[in-house]
């Protein structure tokens, strides 16, 4: 991408015959977000740090800037950092904290007075700036860490599961006010996690990683519309999988007229609030019937485990109501359209 801000190319990472990253190319826009999302143990971390100047690269080059940064040691790179262990300065208060960037940067004291104390009233911490980090809680300390990476406006923000720490109240607060500020700066941002909720929240875009690999990126409607790959289209948000094989009755047809007649596989995703269910008689296609079997109340609505008379089990999702009609043991026909099939092709 030209004019991106940070370029991360065919960077990879092994650890003896483990490969932590393989080979992610990857370009963040200037003020924008990028979350990088993945199961425990597929290579974020090592990512962020590589970025970081932490870890070093077995291959791929990093460029922050148009700058080469490949081999800048980490305190001469641009960069604000929270690592998934938070690491404060434990003799240093929590506006020590988050103003030690600042000071060593110069900033006059006024203007740290002004920029850290705005930065504690973001971040929910009014009241607790002279306390020693060990008289916080974990949510706390997180918070501060992130005060600390923001607040000397770096070219490049990294954090790693910031919000591990806080619970699903403080979460969600916290998340919108880091990407408000996140804009009103314009901090160029790679943003850990594991929550896919999150991700979609508060991304510009979702780099979803599986194995150490990218094996998407896109906007958060992207990659949970049209998912590229069947891990994919399983992580993000809740999906019905269905392999199929298609043998067209005259067989398939080349763009140049061959009749190839072979199978035509594909892994086809329906996601559970597309599916509606009524008690007519399915028709010959897009319809099944099976047996309720679990009614679960999701707050915004119900999901529904639906056994269709195959054996196969199908999750539907929609609104509260649904559960006064249809109860654990009741027959039902799940319907949905053709058009709300996804299809991911075999690779
Ligand atoms: N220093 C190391 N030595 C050996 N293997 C490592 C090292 N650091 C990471 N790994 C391995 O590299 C892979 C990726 O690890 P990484 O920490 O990047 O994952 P992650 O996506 O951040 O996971 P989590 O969500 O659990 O934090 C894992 O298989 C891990 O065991
Ligand atoms: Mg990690």
């Amino acid at each position: 991408m030209s004019g991106a801000e940070l370029v991360l190319d065919g960077l990879a990472r092994r650890y003896g015959a483990t490969v932590a990253v393989d080979r992610v190319d990857l370009a963040v826009a200037p003020g924008e977000l990028v979350a990088l999302l993945g199961p425990s143990g597929c290579g974020k971390t090592t990512t962020l740090r590589m970025v970081a100047g932490f870890v070093e690269p077995s291959a791929g080059r990093v460029r922050l800037r148009g700058l080469d940064i490949t081999t800048l040691p980490a305190h001469r790179r641009d960069a604000g950092m929270v690592f998934q262990s938070y690491a404060l300065f434990p003799h240093l208060s929590v506006a020590e904290n988050i103003a030690f960037g600042l000071r060593r940067r110069g900033v006059g004291r006024a203007e740290i007075t002004e920029r850290v104390g705005r930065m504690i009233d973001l971040l929910q911490l009014t009241g607790l700036q002279d306390r020693l980090p060990r008289q916080l809680s974990g949510g706390q300390q997180q918070r501060v860490a992130v005060g600390r990476a923001l607040v000397i406006r770096p070219a490049v923000v990294l954090l790693d599961e910031p919000f591990s720490n806080l619970d699903a109240l403080l979460r969600e607060g916290t998340r919108i006010e880091l990407r408000r500020l996140q804009t009103e700066l314009g901090l160029t941002t790679l943003f850990v996690t594991h929550d896919q909720a999150e991700a979609m929240a508060i991304s510009d875009r979702i780099a979803v990683m599986h194995k150490g690999r990218l094996e998407q990126l896109g906007t958060p409607r992207e990659v949970y519309d049209h998912p590229a790959t069947r891990f994919v289209a399983g992580f993000i948000g809740r999906a019905n999988l269905f392999e199929v094989m298609t043998h067209a009755a005259g067989g398939q047809v080349s763009e140049d007229g061959i009749n190839l007649n072979g199978p035509c596989a594909a892994t086809l995703v329906l996601r559970p609030e597309r599916i509606s269910l009524d008690e007519a008689e399915p028709g010959p296609a897009n319809a099944a019937r099976g047996t309720v079997e679990v009614v679960s109340f999701l707050g915004t609505g119900v999901q529904l485990i639906l056994r269709l008379a195959g054996g196969r089990a199908l999750m539907v999702e929609g609104p509260a109501a649904l559960a006064d009609r249809f109860r654990p043991g009741s027959p039902a026909t799940a319907r949905w359209h053709a058009e709300d099939l996804i299809s991911i092709p075999a690779r």
